[in-house]
C-alpha cells in the first residue's frame, strides 16, 4: 500500500535502453515487469520519459565511457525539460558502483544485476527523498524468488528464459565473474512454471540463457537437476516448438547434454560452443580450462549423433602472447569445425581481471588477425547460406517487418529468413522455400506443398 502512495510521480513513463548480451535484454523485461507494479509504462521516445534506464554492459572496449556519453546525451535532450529519474543498470554498475555517482551527479541511481528485486523501492525512496541511491550487493536467491512471483509478460514468439546467472571460471580475460558474482542455478519448478508462463503468452521458441548455461545444477531434496533434465522437461511441452540454450563452456558440455540431440526433436541444430582460441597455449593462458583436443571429441560426440549439427563460437584475436602460429591454430580450428554466425572481436583489457595488464600484442598485427578470421567466418556464412538456396526449410516465423508487409522468421540454424506472407503465419513453422541470400539472411517463399520436417 506504502509503495502505490508514494507512486504518484508524474506521468510515470520509463524508457530502458539495454547493451550487451540476451541476459541483459531479459533483465530489461523483467526489470519492467516489475517497476509496472509502481505504476510504470514503458515509452519508445527518450523525450517522453520521465524515468530514464540504461541497461548496460561492460564486456570489451570503453564500456564505462559509453556509458557517460549516453548520459550526456541524455542530458542534452531534457536541457530544457524536467530532469528524468536517471537509473544506470547492468555490468558496469555493478563494477563502477559509487564511482558513478560521484562522476556524474545527473545519475541518481546505481543497480547492479543481482538487485533488480529492488528496483522499486529503490525508485520510490529516490522520489522520497531525493537522495542517490546504490544497490550493488550481489543478492541472486531473493532476486529470482521475488521475480518468480511477478509474471513474466515478454509476449515473443521467441523469448528467453534465464536459468543461471553468473560465473565461477574466472577466464582471465574476462570480467563477467565480477559483475555477475558466483554461479548461482534457478530452482527447476521456477523455472518449468516461468516456461509455462511464457508459452501462455505465446511463445513457441524458449531461449534458456546463462552466462554458463550449461554449468546449470540445482538440488532439491534428493534429486539433482542438470540442464539436460531442464531440456527433456520442457520437451514435454505441447505447444513449445523449439528450444535453445546459450552461452555453454566445453568444459560443461557433459554426456547427459550431448545425449540429449539423440532424443529431442525441439531442441536445436545449432550449438553456440565458444572456443576463443585454437591454440592449447593461448587457452591455457586464458585460463578455459580445456584443451583444443577436448573440444574436437565434443564436436565429434555431437556430430555422430547428427551430422546436420552446426556450431558457432566466439575467439578473442591478439590475446597477450598470441604469435603467428597460435593464430594459425585457429584458423586451423575454422577449417575444420567451419563454425556458422561466430563472433570475433580484437581482446579488450578489462579493468580488475588477471589479463588487464598483460603485454599486448601489437594493435596492426591484431587488426590484421581479425581481418583474416572476420574473412574466413564471413565466407563460411554466405558459403553456408548460398547452399540453401532452392531448398525448402522449417522458419518460425516470429513477426512482421518494418516495412509491414514482409515476415521474419529463422531457420532451426538461427539464421534470418524474409519473406512475403499472411500474418496468419506469425507463431507458426511454415516451408519457405529459399529462392536468394546474402551474408545475413535468407529470402523466400512459402511453400505450401512442402510437408514439415525436422534437421
Ligand atoms: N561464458 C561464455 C564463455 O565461456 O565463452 C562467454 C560469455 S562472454 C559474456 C561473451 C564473449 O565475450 C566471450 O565468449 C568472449 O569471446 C568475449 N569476451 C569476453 N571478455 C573479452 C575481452 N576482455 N576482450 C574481448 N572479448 C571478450
Ligand atoms: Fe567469462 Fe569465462 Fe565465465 Fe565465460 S566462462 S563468463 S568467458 S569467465
Ligand atoms: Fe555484458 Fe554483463 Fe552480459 S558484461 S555480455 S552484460 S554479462
Amino acid at each position: 500500500m506504502e509503495l502505490k502512495k508514494n507512486l504518484n510521480i508524474m506521468l510515470k513513463k520509463i524508457f530502458i535502453k539495454t547493451f550487451g548480451c540476451q541476459m541483459n535484454e531479459y533483465d530489461s523485461n523483467r526489470i519492467f515487469d516489475t517497476v509496472k507494479k509502481i505504476g510504470f509504462e514503458k515509452t519508445d521516445k527518450y523525450e517522453d520519459a520521465n524515468c530514464y534506464l540504461l541497461n548496460t554492459c561492460h564486456i570489451r572496449d570503453k564500456a564505462k565511457e559509453k556509458v557517460y556519453h549516453e548520459i550526456g546525451r541524455v542530458k542534452k535532450i531534457f536541457r530544457e525539460k524536467k530532469k528524468p529519474i536517471v537509473i544506470v543498470a547492468g555490468c558496469v554498475a555493478q563494477a563502477e558502483n559509487q564511482e558513478m555517482l560521484k562522476r556524474e551527479p545527473y545519475i541518481d541511481i546505481v543497480i547492479g544485476p543481482q538487485s533488480y528485486h529492488k528496483i522499486n523501492e529503490t525508485i520510490l525512496n529516490h522520489s522520497k527523498n531525493k537522495k542517490k541511491e546504490e544497490e550493488t550487493e550481489f543478492d541472486t536467491i531473493s532476486k529470482f524468488n521475488y521475480l518468480s512471483k511477478i509474471k513474466n509478460k515478454d509476449s515473443k514468439v521467441s523469448s528467453f528464459l534465464t536459468i543461471q546467472e553468473g560465473c565461477d571460471k574466472f577466464c582471465h580475460f574476462c570480467v563477467v565473474p565480477y559483475t555477475r558474482g558466483p554461479e548461482y542455478s534457478r530452482p527447476f519448478d521456477q523455472i518449468i512454471n516461468e516456461a509455462k508462463e511464457l508459452i501462455q503468452s505465446g511463445a513457441k521458441e524458449i531461449i534458456l540463457l546463462g552466462q554458463n548455461v550449461n554449468a546449470y545444477s540445482y538440488k532439491d531434496k534428493n534429486k539433482k537437476f542438470r540442464l539436460s533434465d531442464l531440456l527433456l522437461e520442457l520437451e514435454s511441452l505441447s505447444e513449445l516448438e523449439r528450444i535453445r540454450y546459450t552461452t555453454s563452456h566445453p568444459k560443461d558440455m557433459t554426456d547427459d547434454l550431448i545425449n540429449v540431440y539423440k532424443k529431442s526433436t525441439k531442441l536445436m541444430p545449432l550449438v553456440h560452443l565458444p572456443v576463443q582460441s585454437g591454440s592449447n597455449k593461448i587457452l591455457k593462458q586464458m585460463n578455459r580450462k580445456h584443451t583444443i583436443e577436448e573440444y574436437l571429441i565434443i564436436y565429434e560426440k555431437l556430430k555422430k549423433i547428427n551430422p546436420n549439427i552446426e556450431f558457432s563460437s566466439d575467439f578473442i584475436i591478439g590475446y597477450p602472447e598470441e604469435n603467428n602460429d597460435d593464430f594459425k591454430y585457429t584458423m586451423k580450428l575454422i577449417e575444420k569445425v567451419g563454425f556458422i554466425n561466430s563472433y570475433s572481436f580484437i581482446f579488450s583489457p578489462r579493468p580488475g581481471t588477471v589479463a588487464a595488464d598483460l603485454e599486448l600484442v601489437d594493435k596492426k598485427k591484431s587488426k590484421e588477425r581479425l581481418e583474416i578470421i572476420q574473412k574466413k567466418l564471413f565466407e563460411n556464412q554466405i558459403n553456408k547460406n548460398k547452399s540453401l538456396e532452392g531448398k525448402t526449410l522449417n522458419v518460425l516465423v516470429e513477426n512482421k517487418m518494418k516495412d509491414g508487409i514482409k515476415l521474419f522468421g529463422r531457420t532451426e540454424f538461427m539464421t534470418s529468413v524474409i519473406f512475403d506472407g499472411n500474418t496468419d503465419c506469425i507463431g507458426k513453422v511454415m516451408p519457405i522455400e529459399i529462392t536468394n541470400s546474402n551474408q545475413n539472411s535468407l529470402f523466400g517463399i512459402l511453400n505450401e506443398n512442402y510437408k514439415k520436417k525436422v534437421a
